[in-house]
């Protein structure tokens, strides 16, 4: 365990909370483009018809390079980090046939994708776990344009911290947003020591979970401080996804501004522009950018100290996610951003039922653990909440704790209502949203379609596995019985 996070619990414990501690950028063809971000790797698709992305991905440990001289044993899809980037247009089908080839079980989960519930890769609740040689085919049509992504539903704070995840984008031809180049960007990081050995998943014992562990090195699409090369002026289409397990993204480009277009669920209905651009665990934004600087020059892309909840800010310091290097190309004139906008019909609100969820962190016990709870009982103490098939709710979420909590809901996309219980401006389709320390956020939620037992945590993976993580049985429950199980 590193002298930084001694330090920290140390802090921890003069609070009382926890225990003492035992233990490629794909791109649009275009005249100015010269982007040399590391590529996404484009997987091969099996399927002739345009219309059907079918491919293959094998989970397995990989010596991966993340930088000049800095190797790690990884755990990856298909031998890289992050893993293949999957790409398709809204309305097409996705065919994943995935084959488990570690040492331990695991599942493939499609975050924020509106997947039937066989397919939702959640162990014990929509699939068995996938053990060591297992494969598993994952079939859907993609409904939602967006960008979203996959990871592991085993162990996921473990998993996603080795190095499993992926993006898969679902683009809108038809958006009609024309812009000059466009960037997906994998946020993440990675832990491990200086035999490239992983940091273990449960490094800094109870009180590493209540902080949410965060990998030492940054990444963006798997490389440290990757450079992108561009004119001056250039407008790019940057979709952004933090996959990292714990770390919160506030990304600044030296104050030059982002117009952010979209989220989570796709566009949302007017653009908004951001000086920084905070991305929580799990979330999603699209934002366009048009960077300027000196010809030749070149422009730091960081991110900035977020204090959610102690750990986060204590010794640390900015951090420099990529570069921006300007050819020497003269700058293209300024222009003004292409407007967008999207029709979104916000769910009803009146009649909607009320369900209050408060978020907990009790001190620890005699045995030294600490558990968060969602209405008083941790996960593997919990009874599902339940709604009917169409049932409109209102979760009236209430963080208690000390620590912000990015709050994700399987199989549905959700509004923000703000405290007049009106919707959010812009309007936003969103699965993944903050529930910043001490606060209450609410959020409207339209369980219209596909029964089942939907899973919703906190996506600081080490909370959701530390007891902050429920589901809500959508319909009459399938009369399949099984537990919430405690983390193995
Ligand atoms: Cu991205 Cu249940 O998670
Ligand atoms: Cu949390």
């Amino acid at each position: 365990m590193g002298s930084v996070l001694r330090t920290l619990i140390a802090g921890l414990l003069v609070m009382g909370v926890a225990a003492p501690v035992t233990s490629s950028a794909q791109s649009l063809a275009d005249r100015h483009r010269a982007v040399d971000a590391p590529p996404l790797r484009v997987p091969v698709d099996i399927n002739p018809d345009p219309s059907i992305l079918e491919v293959n991905i094998s989970a397995y440990l990989a010596d991966v390079e993340i930088g000049p001289s800095l190797k790690v044993k990884a755990w990856t899809y298909d031998g890289g980090i992050p893993g293949p980037f999957l790409r398709a247009k809204i309305g097409d089908r996705l065919i994943v046939h995935f084959t488990n080839r570690l040492p331990e079980a695991t599942t493939m989960h499609w975050h924020g994708v509106r997947v039937p519930i066989e397919m939702d890769g959640v162990p014990g609740i929509s699939q068995p776990p996938m053990q060591t040689g297992d494969t598993f085919t994952y079939d859907f049509v993609l409904r939602d344009a967006g960008l979203f992504w996959y990871h592991p539903h085993v162990m996921s704070a473990a998993q996603v911290g080795f190095g499993l995840y992926g993006a898969l984008q679902v683009d809108n031809p038809a958006d009609g947003i024309t812009v000059d180049d466009e960037v997906t960007l994998v946020l993440s990081d990675i832990g491990f020591n200086t035999v490239g050995a992983l940091e273990p998943a449960e490094s800094g014992g109870p009180a590493g979970m209540v902080f949410g562990r965060e990998g030492e090195y940054v990444l963006v699409n798997g490389r440290r401080t990757p450079t992108l090369t561009m004119r001056a002026g250039t407008l790019q289409r940057w979709r952004i996804v933090n996959t990292a397990k714990s770390r919160f993204f506030l990304i600044d480009m030296d104050g030059q501004p982002f117009t952010v277009i979209g989220g989570d669920g796709g566009l949302q209905s007017t653009p908004v522009t951001e000086q920084t651009l905070l991305v929580t665990t799990g979330e999603r934004v699209d934002v366009l950018v048009a960077p300027r600087g000196v010809p030749g020059s070149t422009l730091s892309v960081r991110a900035m100290l977020y204090n959610r909840g102690y750990g986060s800010v204590q010794y640390r310091d900015v951090e420099e996610l990529m570069r921006i290097r300007f050819t020497d190309a003269p700058a293209l004139p300024a222009r003004a951003m292409p407007a967008t906008s999207r029709r979104i019909v916000p769910t009803m609100r009146a009649g909607a039922t009320e369900v209050p969820v408060v978020l907990t962190l009790p001190p620890a016990g005699k045995d030294g653990k600490s558990a968060f709870r969602v209405n008083g009982v941790p996960y593997w103490e919990s009874k599902p909440f339940t709604a009917a098939l169409g049932e409109r709710q209102v979760w009236i979420l209430r963080n208690d704790t000390d620590w912000d909590h990015p709050f994700h809901l399987h199989g549905y996309f959700f509004m923000q209502l703000d405290d007049r219980d009106q919707p959010v401006q812009p309007l936003a389709w969103k699965d993944t949203l903050n529930v910043p320390m001490k606060s209450t956020v609410r959020v409207l939620i339209d369980l219209n379609e596909r029964p089942g037992e939907w899973m919703f945590h906190c996506h600081i993976l080490d909370h959701a596995e530390g007891g902050l993580m429920s589901t809500v049985q959508v319909g009459p429950p399938s009369g399949k019985t099984h537990e919430h199980k405690p983390p193995q």
